[in-house]
């Protein structure tokens, strides 16, 4: 068992530029959203940069580059457009993760057994820039093996079968995803990878594998985005009360 470390936050921004794009303006604003969630404890920020835009654009990359004042984890697919936009941008990380167009989320884990010859080398690329990089795979023995072959850093296990299980009431398969995250972060540890997990996590997921002393990191995104709701909409409903009263001249 390694030595308990302490564990990192990376919070996710990608679901507040999909609200912002909802409506296709400016608010709310990912990068102020960055701002918020390290002034609260976010050791760094997750943007995926989709091929097809549809939550991150380009010039948010830029700005959370220029403004947030932790380390910046780019989750690209490993195409020449994405390496090339990486290596010029220089975050501090990378995570190569599959996409495919029509997917709603990322919804697997890489496949670099397949994918080799292309990973290896967008993690030749990606490091030669002097960016970490960091495959996100389901935490099969195999992929494991792969990532740690192809020269990467880092791997980050795939966590949404896990947690999907969890949240559909399947217990037997939950059980059976743990035990390949407990026996795949070991793995992976053991092959000199640092080791990172995400996808799907809540508070009850994020607080169970937090005891796994190998995995230093979570990326955790949707959940936050989506429980900022419960946290703040009375405080903006609250706000937009009194600017209503302060408009029409009421005491309050
Ligand atoms: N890690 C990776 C590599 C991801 O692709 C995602 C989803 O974009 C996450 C973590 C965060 O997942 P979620 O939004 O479900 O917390």
């Amino acid at each position: 068992m390694a030595e308990p470390s302490y564990l990192r936050l990376g919070v996710n921004i990608d679901h507040v530029a999909t609200l912002r794009n909802a409506r296709g303006g400016v608010h709310p604003d990912p990068v102020d959203a960055a701002a918020i969630a390290i002034a609260a404890g976010a050791d760094g920020i997750t943007a995926h940069l989709r091929e097809d835009r549809r939550h991150i654009r380009d010039e948010d990359v830029a700005r959370l580059m220029r403004s947030i004042t932790v380390p910046l984890n780019l989750e690209i697919a490993a195409t020449a457009e994405m390496v090339a936009i990486a290596r010029a941008t220089r975050p501090h990380a990378c995570c190569v993760v599959p996409e495919r167009r029509q997917e709603r989320t990322t919804e697997g884990g890489l496949d670099v057994i397949a994918n080799r010859a292309v990973v290896t080398a967008a993690v030749r690329d990606l490091t030669q820039a002097g960016i970490r990089v960091s495959l996100f795979v389901a935490a099969a023995p195999a992929q494991i093996e792969a990532a740690a072959e192809s020269g990467a850093a880092v791997v980050e296990l795939h966590t949404g079968a896990w947690c999907d299980a969890l949240a559909g009431g399947q217990r037997e398969r939950a059980a059976a995803e743990w035990s390949l995250i407990v026996a795949g972060a070991a793995l992976a540890r053991q092959r000199g990878l640092e080791v990172h997990a995400g996808h799907g996590l809540d508070y009850r997921t994020a607080g169970a594998i937090a005891a796994l002393a190998e995995i230093v990191e979570l990326n955790i995104g949707h959940f936050l985005v989506g429980e900022a709701l419960a946290e703040g909409l009375g405080g903006s409903v609250r706000k937009m009360r009194a600017a209503m009263a302060a408009g029409r001249g009421e005491v309050r």
